[in-house]
């Protein structure tokens, strides 16, 4: 008993470290919500009614059910596994493909319909490789730029210099004043994961505009010399 809690305990605290907000298999039911989030590559079990008769369809049929039946049914779709004894659908890997509005008939003995429910299934790529990077731009701010892979992402930034307005929550990329120096955090997550990463600021190089002054000043010395020395060498020969 103790150690089924302590593996229980251990399960759950890996599944955070790695950031599923999900546990596996996850385990989707035609009730209530109407909507069910998986993660590629995670076990999707699909819970069937306790009935005697009912079809699962997504674009065609999946499954027929009739308690009738001598044996148990067989899914009509590759990958899917029916599980008689506590009525489960069973998808070992979840892939995009699978995503879709799963409907389930119920009928009853005389084949009349008694009710249909449909769930929309959502197989998505969970959040990984969380990037952050920036670049100082001349106009004397500071673009910070979070990238991540995986599905429908939403992105949240946190600091540790704080009240700033423009670490606006949503967006990948924020535009900050450029004396801000510190750690940046952006957070990235989806119905399935989350990740974060974090960046130090540092200061950005001086006025970048003062820098493009000082070299178009010595490129026009330069031409101005060039110019002059073009003119007086001609003069110089044909005295
Ligand atoms: C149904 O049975 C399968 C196979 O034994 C098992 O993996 C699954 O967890 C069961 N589901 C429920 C809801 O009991
Ligand atoms: C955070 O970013 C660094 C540098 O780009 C990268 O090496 C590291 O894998 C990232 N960490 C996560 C958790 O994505
Ligand atoms: C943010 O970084 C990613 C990856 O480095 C890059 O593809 C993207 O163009 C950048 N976006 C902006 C707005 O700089
Ligand atoms: C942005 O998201 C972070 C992380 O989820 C949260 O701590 C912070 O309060 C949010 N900021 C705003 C302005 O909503």
């Amino acid at each position: 008993m103790r150690i089924l809690i302590i593996t229980g305990i251990l399960l759950i605290y890996t599944q955070v470290a790695m950031g599923l907000l999900f546990q596996d298999p996850a385990v989707c039911r035609f009730t209530q919500r109407n909507q069910c989030y998986v993660a590629v590559g995670q076990q999707l079990h699909l819970q069937m009614p306790q009935e005697d008769v009912f079809d699962l369809k997504l674009t065609s049929l999946i499954l027929r059910y009739r308690k009738t039946q001598s044996s148990p049914p067989t899914p009509r779709l590759p990958r899917w596994k029916f599980v008689n004894d506590n009525k489960t659908m069973i998808l070992t890997s979840a892939e995009r493909s699978d995503s879709g509005t799963y409907t389930l008939n119920i009928y009853d003995v005389d084949g009349k319909d008694k009710s249909s429910s449909t769930l929309q299934v959502n197989i998505e790529a969970p959040v990984s490789s969380v990037k952050v990077s920036y670049s100082c731009l001349p106009t004397g701010v500071m673009k910070v730029n979070c990238s991540a892979d995986g599905d429908n992402l939403r992105f949240n930034w946190n600091s540790d210099f704080n009240a700033l307005p423009q670490l606006k929550n949503g967006s990948s990329t924020v535009i900050l004043e450029q004396d801000h120096q510190g750690k940046v955090t952006c957070h990235v997550e989806n119905h399935v994961s989350r990740d974060h990463n974090t960046t130090e600021l540092h200061q950005c190089p001086d006025s970048m505009i003062v820098f493009v002054s000082v070299w178009l000043f010595e490129v026009i010395i330069l031409v101005s010399v060039l110019v002059g020395t073009l003119h007086i060498y001609p003069r110089i020969y044909r005295k």
